[in-house]
């Protein structure tokens, strides 16, 4: 069993069910003796708080929401992920760059290329190699039909700018979650969320199992 640490983030349409995962999760590392990190994005950092309620109620063109989800994940992870990383804990990310992909590149149609070019510059860390960019270990990307997970939404509170969005734009943030797993399928597991809660939690330990970071 490991004692390096661990980035792992949770991924997937709202609505898709994996906030109670997540907690799940922290306690079953806390239980074999790990540090536990909960964070999330775009959050996890008094700055990137702020950011945070500006993404999610303000209308603003998808380059600018780029920007500000970019901006604050480069506070996030230079005050709390990489420190967080370097003492050894696990680090339990709700959401992370797969998200601008999905959100911002699919459902918003932003430049690829661009969100590409961000993700190499905002990512990089000091003293490893240039090319080396921080992404999670593993993410766990729940994945529900836009359809279901707008059936779940209708009975959630008051929704936010993203929740607000019809079914297509859901749609149209899946195929960018699934064209992200694509591309770097070793880091994915794919969860079907479509199932009870038991079930899901099952493959959620599952997959973390098979990396061998948990018994
Ligand atoms: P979410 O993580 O679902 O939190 P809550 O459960 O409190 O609603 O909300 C974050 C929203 O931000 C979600 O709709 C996805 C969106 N988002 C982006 O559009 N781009 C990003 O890069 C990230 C991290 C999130």
């Amino acid at each position: 069993m490991t004692t390096q640490g661990l980035f792992i983030s949770f991924e997937g349409i709202d609505g898709a069910g994996k906030s109670t995962h997540i907690e799940a999760l922290a306690q079953a590392f806390q239980a074999q003796g790990r540090a536990v990190t909960l964070t999330r994005e775009p959050g996890g950092t008094p700055l990137a708080e702020k950011l945070r309620v500006l993404v999610l109620n303000d209308a603003m063109d998808a380059m600018t929401e780029a920007l500000l989800v970019f901006a604050a994940r480069r506070d996030h992870l230079q005050q709390l992920i990489e420190p967080a990383l370097a003492r050894g804990d696990v680090v339990l990310c709700d959401r992370f760059t797969d998200a601008t992909f999905a959100y911002q590149g699919g459902g918003r149609g932003f430049d690829l290329n661009t969100l590409l070019f961000l993700e190499r510059t905002v990512q990089a860390v000091k003293g490893l190699e240039p090319d080396f960019i921080r992404n999670p270990d593993l993410t766990l990307w729940f994945d529900l039909a836009a359809e279901i997970a707008a059936q779940r939404l209708t009975l959630a509170r008051s929704p936010d700018k993203f929740e607000a969005q019809p079914v297509e734009f859901f749609r149209r943030v899946s195929d960018g979650y699934l064209n992200r797993m694509t591309a770097g399928p070793s880091r994915f597991a794919r969860i079907e969320a479509n199932q009870t809660r038991e079930a899901v939690w099952r493959d959620v330990l599952h997959a973390v199992q098979a990396k061998g970071w948990l018994a």
